[in-house]
């Protein structure tokens, strides 16, 4: 074994990069024996320095990352700082001085992937962010390297903890969204920003890596259809109970059947309870990966917080560091089919439309039209009288989702619809 160190510069120490430093210290010994030479932390860049951080040499601690990235003697530098500057400039400056990435942020990559993946090509460095995508569960690899041989049509699944945690609060123990949230918080599964769980952003970027990554080409994140968890009520929650289903935050990433395209969307779903993805509790994740020799695979694990994360990052740390005492890299973006992504309005869906209308004859025969002219199949319709007033619920067939949001306009134009309670689409049959 080795014995001259390899150097690694953490940026960031908040919930991720204190278990990292963590695990690098306790587990020191077993991960010098499985990379062939020790690891050692030769900086931590954080924003507050006069912060105590358990276990962490204070003389370590800096608040200055460039010039930790720039030392030149630095082998790999762990970004955990979380958004789009100063990491994506960090990066950049630690290829340029010798050093290998592992990054667990999901918002840079999805944002400007392709260019930080040229870069690390350019001075021959490696880029892992296995704990930008679903926590601990080994997702990226298995894509990256163990299903480069197979043709991956699919891949659906819960990847953000935070929504997940407040759904299932909401769904099994009656909690109020700002409850669960609030918790959400204080566990660690939160970004900095909590909007960016609730309102789909964390999961849009998660879905335009694994997009990218599963159908070799590029996606962004803005090419991801988005919508979050805000509009999610009570009454669509309990709604849901009434089908036999429940509601989770869901990212789909699909190939075209013709191969020509791609589509990548998250959105909230009514999934049955029979379904895998239903008895995701908390904050764990689940990926289905459909491929076209492997058929079904399921992936699933704690999706967020600083240990699981972590687990991943130091997975990483372990690759890119015996990359390096190799003098090879792993693999990089394979990005060749250049697919472009389709509009959510060419995605075929089912929704489920809970509406408030008038309770007299007709009603119904009117809104049946309303889906027939829009080429829309009704598969069930339930109805409840309440003082003049009815409630009617439609779950339909699966049509494009142009048609079926079509649908939804022209029903809100009628006079005796008073008003569209709730819309949600329907997975997982
Ligand atoms: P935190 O907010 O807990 O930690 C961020 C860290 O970055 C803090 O230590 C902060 O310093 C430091 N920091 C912020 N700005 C600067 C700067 N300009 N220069 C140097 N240091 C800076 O975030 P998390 O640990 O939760 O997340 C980090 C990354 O990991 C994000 O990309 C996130 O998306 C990703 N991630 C998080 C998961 C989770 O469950 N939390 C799961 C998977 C991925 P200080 O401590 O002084 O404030
Ligand atoms: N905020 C993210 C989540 C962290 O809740 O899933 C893990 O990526």
């Amino acid at each position: 074994m080795r014995t001259r160190p390899l150097k690694v510069a953490l940026l960031g120490c908040g919930v991720v990069g204190s278990e990292v430093a963590r695990i690098m210290t306790t587990h020191a010994d077993d991960l010098a024996a499985r990379i062939g030479a020790p690891v050692e932390l030769a900086g931590v860049a954080v924003r507050r320095p006069s912060k105590v951080r358990e276990g962490i040499d204070p003389a370590l601690i800096t608040t200055d990352a460039t010039a930790l990235v720039r030392r030149g003697d630095i082998d790999v530098a762990i970004e955990v700082i979380g958004g789009i500057e100063p990491a994506r400039s960090l990066i950049t400056t630690a290829f340029e001085n010798g050093a290998s990435v592992v990054s667990a942020n999901k918002a840079l990559l999805a944002e400007d992937g392709a260019a930080l993946h040229a870069a690390a090509e350019k001075y021959g460095r490696d880029l892992y962010y296995e704990a930008a995508v679903a926590g601990a569960i080994p997702l990226v690899r298995p894509l990256r390297e163990s299903l480069a041989g197979d043709k991956v049509n699919r891949v659906l699944g819960i990847v953000n903890g935070t929504t997940n945690f407040i759904l299932d609060k909401m769904d099994t123990s009656g909690a109020g969204y700002s409850e669960a949230l609030d918790e959400a918080t204080a566990l660690g599964y939160a970004e900095a920003d909590p909007t960016a769980d609730v309102e789909g952003f964390d999961a849009a970027a998660k879905a335009a890596i694994l997009a990218g990554i599963a159908f070799h080409t590029r996606v962004k994140i803005g090419d991801v259809h988005r919508e979050g968890i805000t509009e999610v009520t009570a009454a669509d929650i309990a709604s849901a109970r009434r089908m036999g289903c429940t509601v989770k935050l869901l990212a789909i990433c699909e190939r075209a059947a013709d191969g020509a395209s791609v589509t990548a969307r998250v959105h909230p779903a009514m999934i049955p309870l029979s379904h895998p993805l239903a008895s995701v509790r908390e904050a764990y994740n689940a990926v289905f990966v459909e491929a076209e020799a492997a058929g079904q695979l399921m992936f699933y694990g704690p999706g967020a917080g600083g240990s699981p994360t972590a687990s991943a990052v130091l997975g990483d740390l372990v690759a890119v560091c015996r990359n390096k005492l190799g003098e090879s890299t792993g693999p990089g973006e394979s990005a060749y089919t250049r697919l472009p992504v389709s509009p959510m309005g060419e995605v075929v869906t089912r929704y489920h439309i809970s509406l408030d209308v008038a309770d007299k004859p007709g009603v119904l025969a009117q809104v049946a039209t309303v889906f027939a002219e829009q080429g829309v199949s009704i598969d069930t319709v339930r109805q409840q009288g309440k003082d003049g007033e009815a409630s009617l619920v439609v779950v339909t067939h699966r049509a494009p989702d142009a048609a079926l949001s079509g649908t939804v306009e022209a029903l809100r134009k009628l006079d005796t619809v008073r008003g569209v309670a709730s819309i949600m689409r329907v997975e997982g049959e």
